[in-house]
């Protein structure tokens, strides 16, 4: 009872002064502005939306000495495909990609200090990676850097010194494990039987996926392994649009593996942070949840390299190719603060539900545990294929926001037709398609009939008009979901002459205990495709708009569909380029945004908004 607290205190601080002169001190670029100094040292240890340090996941593959293939030659299977990666192991192979981490020289050390350097939570373990640029050390990849662990011991000249350290993850934050991506790197100092320690908050940036006001880099499409096809007839079209947009863009051909879809096998996203110039980003492709769909494979076997990382979800959902879970289901609206005051200032994904069936759970945990772009669900039920680009789209416009919507509108459609059969044309046939319409496998939306049928013909055939109708409510319906969330006058929203045929079918068909890619609707609800190739499901390149050439009725030499898209898109000052994608992409189901996708700009500072 002879020592009061307060004396013990003052007791034990008079010792820990005498003997360890200076406090440990740990520092990160807690101020975001790529550089780590005097700035970073205040409110390091809460990291908030405004001040604390960022890493990312080092999950590039810079040598490209990731394989598909095992020592058999055999292909990986889905999950062995995925794990490789630059931090895969136990070496910084790519330093650019780890943040900084300092800890301060310390003097007065004793001979026989310690330094340990650790992390918090236990579940950071093994999943971040701290590395020591330990002077002298070389590993076999001739580099300084060297994996540290909580019991890794520094030694009193070392932390005299000050510790140069590198901190990035091994894995990124899915929502179906109990890491956050929140982490505490703790820089513990022993010294005459003193302990003293040190602490700052760092946390992992988010995947965040593109929307359409970030620049594009490349756009993709897949090849064809039959020069004489419709694909590579579309690939060449592409090509030469592309090139005619000013400046150019790279046309990047996948190779050819049985479907055209490029939008659909995954969706670009990427993860960034602070950087002494300018924000230092790896892209992250993450594979769509079809766990059969060969095409996935890409991300891993063809896309991943140096700085291009990809995710493969975790099992458990997303088995089979369900067409629910299509990258073409999956969009993102621009930033924007929502009517009721929420700011989402890296936008906000879209995706779309089938009545009483979700996408897959693995992806929407991924998309909430990002915690920055939480989907929003629509309706796309009443749709064949049911991806969202095939009736909605964000577009670039000078208003308040930066951007307005476009959506697919059947009444405006029937409209075109109405004005032609007014002004006497009503006997010219609708579909102006004149190249090649012999079936093939996966045409099967194809419908040569369409060849023989007239304005007159549509306008009165009833059930086609309460397609277009019930297309129509549903568009409405999500349009409507749409501005109750983001602050647009309807007024702004653009109107792209569309129209619906019914397609409803009696799938499913029961393929080898695979779940179908199609299924039936519900009772009453109908399932619709685009009657003629639909300007909507586009691809935006800036203020350029590729669209697939409708097709539409030869009026004097011109189709009034064209000319009808063209002034839409012009009214936010973009330019059509029609592209042929008839045989290609819209008798199988999609059209050119279905058929392509874009790896967009991953330079993006998202920690200043
Ligand atoms: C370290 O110790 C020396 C000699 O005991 C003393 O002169 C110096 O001021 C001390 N430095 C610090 C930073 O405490
Ligand atoms: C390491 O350096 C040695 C000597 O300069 C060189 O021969 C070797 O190829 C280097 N290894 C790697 C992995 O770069
Ligand atoms: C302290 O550690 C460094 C780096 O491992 C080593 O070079 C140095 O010899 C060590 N010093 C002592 C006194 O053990
Ligand atoms: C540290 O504690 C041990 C055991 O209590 C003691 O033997 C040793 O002398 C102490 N060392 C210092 C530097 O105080
Ligand atoms: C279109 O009509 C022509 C003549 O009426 C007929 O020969 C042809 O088979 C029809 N084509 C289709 C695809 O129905
Ligand atoms: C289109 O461009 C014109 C002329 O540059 C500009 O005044 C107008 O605001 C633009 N409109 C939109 C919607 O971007």
């Amino acid at each position: 009872m002879g020592v009061s607290l307060q004396q013990f205190l003052l007791a034990t601080c008079t010792h820990a002064a005498f003997t360890l002169a200076a406090q440990p001190q740990i520092l990160a670029d807690t101020n975001r502005d790529g550089v780590i100094n005097d700035l970073d040292i205040n409110n390091k240890q809460a990291w908030t939306d405004q001040r604390g340090a960022i890493f990312i996941p080092n999950i590039g593959d810079i040598h490209q000495r990731c394989s598909a293939i095992d020592a058999n030659g055999q292909p990986l299977g889905n999950r062995e495909l995925s794990m490789c990666n630059d931090a895969s192991g136990d070496t910084l192979l790519v330093p650019e990609y780890a943040a900084p981490v300092r800890t301060s020289p310390l003097s007065n050390l004793s001979a026989d200090a310690m330094g340990r350097i650790y992390t918090r939570p236990e579940s950071a373990l093994d999943r971040v990676r701290i590395f020591w640029n330990q002077y002298g050390y070389e590993n076999a990849y001739n580099s300084s850097w060297r994996l540290t662990d909580p019991q890794f011991l520094f030694n009193a000249t070392s932390i005299g010194q000050g510790l140069e350290l590198a901190v990035d993850a091994t894995e990124l934050v899915t929502g179906s494990t109990s890491w956050d991506g929140r982490v505490s790197i703790v820089y513990e100092i022993t010294d005459a039987n003193v302990t003293r320690s040190d602490s700052v908050a760092l946390q992992q940036a988010p995947v965040l996926f593109h929307h359409h006001l970030q620049g594009v880099e490349t756009v993709l499409t897949m090849d064809s392994d039959d020069t004489t096809s419709s694909q590579a007839r579309f690939v060449q079209s592409m090509q030469n649009t592309l090139e005619r947009i000013p400046g150019g863009l790279p046309l990047r051909k996948l190779e050819a593996v049985g479907e055209p879809w490029a939008q659909d096998f995954m969706e670009p996203g990427y993860v960034s942070m602070p950087g002494p110039d300018r924000p230092i980003s790896i892209r992250v492709l993450v594979r769509s949840a079809q766990s059969t769909r060969v095409a996935g494979r890409k991300v891993f076997e063809e896309l991943r390299g140096p700085g291009v990382g990809g995710h493969q979800l975790g099992p458990g959902s997303g088995f089979g190719h369900e067409e629910i879970n299509s990258g073409g289901n999956i969009e993102t609206i621009p930033p924007y603060t929502s009517r009721s005051g929420k700011h989402w200032a890296q936008g906000r994904i879209i995706t779309a539900k089938h009545f009483g069936k979700y996408p897959a759970q693995s992806m929407i945990d991924f998309m909430v545990a990002q915690e920055a772009q939480s989907p929003l669900i629509l309706e796309a039920g009443w749709l064949a294929v049911g991806h969202v680009d095939e009736f909605v789209q964000f577009l670039p416009s000078d208003n308040h926001l930066g951007f307005t919507i476009a959506v697919g509108d059947a009444m405006l459609g029937l409209e075109v037709l109405q004005r032609a059969q007014y002004d006497g044309h009503g006997s010219t046939i609708v579909n102006s398609f004149d190249g090649d319409m012999t079936p093939y496998p996966n045409a099967i939306f194809l419908d040569p009939e369409t060849r023989n049928t007239t304005i007159d013909n549509l306008l009165s055939d009833d059930d086609f008009i309460q397609t277009n109708k019930y297309g129509q409510r549903y568009v409405q319906q999500n349009l409507d979901l749409l501005l109750q969330e983001i602050p647009l006058d309807e007024a702004e929203v653009l109107r792209v002459p569309a129209l619906w045929r019914d397609v409803t079918y009696p799938w499913p068909l029961t393929l080898d205990g695979l779940p179908p890619r199609l299924h039936r609707t519900i009772p009453g609800e109908r399932q619709l495709a685009a009657y003629m190739p639909a300007a909507v499901n586009g691809l935006v390149l800036g203020s350029d708009y590729i669209s697939a050439k409708p097709w539409g009725p030869l009026i004097n030499g011109q189709d009034p569909f064209e000319k009808a898209i063209r002034d839409v898109y012009g009214r936010v000052n973009m330019t059509v380029h029609f592209v042929d994608d008839y045989m290609s992409h819209h008798v199988q189901g999609g059209e050119v945004h279905c058929g392509t996708n874009s790896l967009r700009d991953t330079s993006v500072p998202w920690w200043n908004t």
